[in-house]
C-alpha cells in the first residue's frame, strides 16, 4: 500500500513537472510571434505561479524515484546488471541530473552552465518517459 502510494505521487509529481515543460515549449513559447513585445511580461506572469510549485514537484519527483529505486532495483546478479537495472539506472540517472540542475537554479540561483532554456530539461524528460516504460520491457 505504501509502494502504491508513493507510486502515485511520483506519477503525479512528474505530470506537474514534465506537464509545464510540455505546456512551455509546445503552446507558450508559440504565443512569442502573436505578442511580441509583450511576451516577457506575459511569460512572467505565467513563471510567477509555475515558480511557486513546479520546483517543488521537481523534488517530490526525485525523492519518491529514490524509494521506488530502492524497492525496484533489487540484488546485482553474479553475472551482472540485467537490462532493466542498466534502464533503470539511466533513467535514474537522468532524472536525479534534472532534479540536482533544478535545484541548484531554483533555490541557489546557480544557473546552468550550457542549457539556459527549457528545451533541454523538455528533451530529458521524453527520454525519461520513454526509458520509464522501456525499463520493463528489455
Ligand atoms: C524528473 C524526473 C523523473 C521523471 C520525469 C520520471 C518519470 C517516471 C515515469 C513516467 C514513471 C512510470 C510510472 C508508471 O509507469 O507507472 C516512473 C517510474 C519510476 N521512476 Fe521515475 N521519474 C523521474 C525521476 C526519478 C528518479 C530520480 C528515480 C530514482 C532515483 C526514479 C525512479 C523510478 C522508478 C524505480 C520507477 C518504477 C516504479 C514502478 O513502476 O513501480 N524516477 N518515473
Amino acid at each position: 500500500m505504501f509502494y502504491l502510494l508513493v507510486h502515485l505521487i511520483h506519477i503525479f509529481s512528474v505530470f506537474i513537472y514534465g506537464g509545464f515543460l510540455f505546456t512551455d515549449n509546445l503552446f507558450l513559447a508559440r504565443m512569442k510571434d502573436d505578442i511580441g513585445d509583450e511576451y516577457p511580461k506575459v511569460r512572467e506572469y505565467f513563471m510567477k505561479y509555475v515558480r511557486k510549485v513546479v520546483p517543488k514537484a521537481l523534488i517530490v519527483a526525485v525523492v519518491s524515484g529514490i524509494y521506488l529505486f530502492s524497492q525496484n532495483f533489487g540484488t546485482i546478479a553474479p553475472e551482472g546488471l540485467s537490462n532493466f537495472q542498466i534502464v533503470l539506472l539511466i533513467k535514474a540517472f537522468l532524472g536525479g541530473w534534472l532534479g540536482l540542475r533544478g535545484v541548484l537554479q531554483v533555490f541557489f540561483k546557480i544557473q546552468p552552465l550550457v542549457f539556459k532554456s527549457h528545451t533541454f530539461p523538455f528533451i530529458l524528460v521524453v527520454i525519461i518517459i520513454f526509458l520509464s516504460q522501456l525499463m520493463f520491457a528489455v
